[in-house]
């Protein structure tokens, strides 16, 4: 793999990303709506808006595989849902489906399943049960990503993230049984058209 992109790259997650990620391969292409600052050896740098197909298209020239993190990380309108992070993973998997890109890491969410009641045990495979219009559209995402796979052979991985944390919090500093008192969680499921299920 010699070309890896990074859509919201410069985001919580993306940047961090960023740093850990270099050298690692070949080209580092960063993508965000929002200046990245300066490029560093083996990066390249676009500015681009996922809601613009011809864009995403052309950012994804020559690229191997992709980690899509742009979008709204949080609840907001159902039209901005909508347009930025459901029509914004559409563009990202059919620009990928286009340029030949193999592989597509989806970031998704635990709010995917955030209405299942607190301590009902629960796997990757339970049903979806979003909390707000973002945990659908990562409900839209994942099921999309699925389409691609089925229907276009990608490889598509859904991952699930809990919370991200650029270091584990204290222990001292976090209640325990809360949120703040875990690791950065996250469950995985990796689909590509070998396989059929999730
Ligand atoms: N941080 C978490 O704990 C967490 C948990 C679960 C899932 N996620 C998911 O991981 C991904 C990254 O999260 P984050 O915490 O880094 O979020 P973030 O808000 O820090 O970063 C998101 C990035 O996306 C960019 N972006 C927003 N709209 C865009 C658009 N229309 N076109 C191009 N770029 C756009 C923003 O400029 C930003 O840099 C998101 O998809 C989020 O839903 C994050």
């Amino acid at each position: 793999m010699r070309q890896v992109l990074i859509t919201g790259a410069a985001g919580a997650i993306g940047s961090t990303l960023r740093e850990g990620l270099r050298g690692r391969f070949a080209t580092l292409r960063l993508l965000d709506s929002v200046p990245l600052g300066d490029p560093r050896s083996g990066e390249e740098l676009v500015t681009a808006d996922v809601r613009d197909l011809a864009g995403i298209t052309e950012a994804m020239d020559g690229v191997d595989a992709t980690i899509h993190l742009a979008g709204l990380a949080y609840e907001d309108s159902f039209e901005r849902i909508r347009d930025i992070n459901m029509t914004g993973t559409y563009h990202v998997l059919e620009a990928a489906r286009r340029q030949g890109c193999a592989r597509v890491v989806f970031a998704s969410s635990n709010h995917v399943t955030g209405f299942y009641p607190v301590g009902q045990p629960i796997g990757p495979g339970a049903a979806p049960r979003p909390d707000t219009f973002y945990g659908l559209s990562k409900v839209f995402g994942e099921d999309l990503g699925r389409l691609y796979v089925d229907r276009h052979g990608l490889q598509v991985v859904r991952l699930r993230i809990g919370t991200f944390a650029r270091s584990p919090p204290s222990p001292a500093t976090s209640a325990p049984g809360s949120a703040r008192g875990t690791p950065s969680t996250c469950s995985i499921a990796a689909w590509s058209p070998r396989t059929s299920a999730s």
